[in-house]
């Protein structure tokens, strides 16, 4: 369907809105790489397109928006690539906070933030401090992220409630497991987005991504836009969740 060019409505005709979607941002590399620049210029420009991202999420309907920014894989690029990252994310907050704060956007990080240097713990932390009347929408930022360290987190969280008699090895549940993971309170993503061609989580939100839809687009983060949102949203809307039943067309 050739939508490109069009204007931003924000027109949800046609369109369906998850209430919770989750977004991988890859292919900075790859664009920069396209137009002979070092990759720490696509980092830049990925972050720029995240604003644009958060105002058209926020201004569909969008309530919670999980962006994963930097995987627990992360860590095994250059040096110097990673130095970019962590410097590009502490100052991306203290720069762009004033627009998400007219845009009324609630930022929160969902990873192993423990783990992270100082001055970026004391990031997340201002970050969430001054954002928590934000209503509008919900910006989770996977940082220092990995699925999968998750679920390690929340096993030893309940392993430490069986150790101290609290509750029987017999008695965990799917529930209690979802209760331990970072952001118990936001909800699974109805869908996922991957742009840069890639078909793969990469460690994103593998317990919570159960029965979330996927799409998936050639186009390279950077270069994601109100066209490419706006057409999964239209995708989506075609979607028959069945959840392992018979869905819509079942009898
Ligand atoms: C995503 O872009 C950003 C991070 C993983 C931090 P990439 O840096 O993975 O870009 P490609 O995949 O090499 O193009
Ligand atoms: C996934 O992208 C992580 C982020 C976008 C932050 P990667 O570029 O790290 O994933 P792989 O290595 O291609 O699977
Ligand atoms: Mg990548």
């Amino acid at each position: 369907m050739a939508i490109f060019g069009q204007k931003k409505t924000y027109d949800t005709e046609g369109l369906k809105v998850p209430v919770s979607l989750g977004v991988i941002m890859d292919g900075n590399g790859r664009w920069a790489k396209k137009r002979m620049l070092p990759r720490s210029a696509g980092h830049r420009a990925g972050a720029e397109n995240l604003k644009e991202l958060c105002r058209n999420c926020g201004n569909y309907g969008v309530k919670y928006l999980t962006v994963y920014a930097f995987s627990t894989e992360n860590w095994v690029r250059p040096d110097d690539e990673v130095h970019q990252l962590m410097e590009l994310f502490v100052e991306f907050w203290e720069r762009y906070d004033p627009e998400l704060e007219e845009e009324g956007i609630r930022v929160r990080f969902s990873g192993d933030i423990d783990s992270l240097p100082e001055n970026i713990r004391e990031v997340c932390k201002r970050g969430e401090e001054r954002s928590k009347h934000r209503q509008k929408m919900t910006l989770i930022v996977a940082f220092n992220y990995g699925g999968r360290r998750e679920v390690e987190n929340a096993c030893r969280q309940i392993a430490e409630r069986v150790k101290a008699g609290e509750i029987e090895p017999g008695e965990i549940t799917e529930k209690m497991i979802s209760d331990n993971m970072y952001l118990p309170d936001v909800p699974d993503p109805e869908l996922i987005i991957r742009p840069s061609g890639e078909m793969r989580l990469s460690n994103f939100l593998l317990w919570e991504s159960a029965y979330s839809e996927f799409w998936m687009s050639e186009c390279l983060w950077p270069d994601f836009g109100y066209e490419e949102l706006t057409q999964a949203f239209r995708d989506y809307a075609k979607r028959d969740r069945r959840f392992g039943g018979l869905g819509a067309s079942g009898k």
